[in-house]
């Protein structure tokens, strides 16, 4: 049975909630899966990267950057991901992802540009939509949410006072279908 360890960094819950999905949906396809929230990685005991056949890494974005933990678990385990031959998939959620007209630059500077600097590769990798919560409830506070504003103020899809989920499942599962078929070979 082929394993798979998912390592994400969260800053308001979007990126768990899409791990969780990954997690369930690799399950279903008979692959031993599971997820670990990367700030858990500081005080637990670090996974044995060597026992996956895949490690899948995402993070939130936050003024176009991953989350810390995130970065740190690559820094972490850089040797690992140089020389094995682990099939790395990479994902990030971004609130300016959902736009298809920024698709390519993003994934050049949130992706491409973050893996160069390291200088390692990715099977697989994509930018997916994230959740914009304008609404009263929101886990933003009042500067995340002038942030997002800033963000988004040229997207007409963002609704004010609302949680703005602009996750596409649907692309979320086609990633994690290629990714299943990457592990095969
Ligand atoms: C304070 C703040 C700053 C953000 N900055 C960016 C940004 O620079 N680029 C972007 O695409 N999305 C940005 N977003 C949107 C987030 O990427 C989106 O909410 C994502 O779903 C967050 O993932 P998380 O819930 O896993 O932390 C920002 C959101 C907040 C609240």
């Amino acid at each position: 049975m082929k394993k798979v360890l998912i390592v994400y960094g969260t800053r308001y819950g979007s990126t768990e909630e899409v791990s969780s999905k990954i997690v369930n949906t690799l399950k279903e396809k008979g692959i031993d899966t599971s997820a670990i929230n990367s700030k858990d990685l500081i005080t637990e005991n670090q996974p044995n990267l060597e026992e996956y056949d895949g490690i899948i890494i995402g993070s939130g974005i936050k003024v176009g950057q991953w989350t810390k933990e995130t970065k740190k678990f690559i820094e972490n385990n850089l040797e690992f991901f140089k020389n094995s031959n682990v099939v790395l998939g990479v994902f990030v959620s971004s609130g300016l992802a959902s736009n298809p007209e920024k698709v390519v630059e993003l994934k050049k500077e949130y992706i491409e540009d973050v893996l160069n600097q390291y200088g390692i590769t990715a099977g697989l990798y994509d930018v997916f939509g994230g959740v914009l919560d304008l609404s009263k409830d929101s886990n933003v506070g009042f500067v995340g949410k002038k942030m997002i504003k800033m963000v988004s103020k040229e997207d007409p899809r963002i609704k004010p006072n609302q949680r703005n989920d602009l996750r596409d499942w649907n692309q979320i599962n086609k990633f994690t279908e290629n990714y299943a078929n990457l592990l095969k070979n």
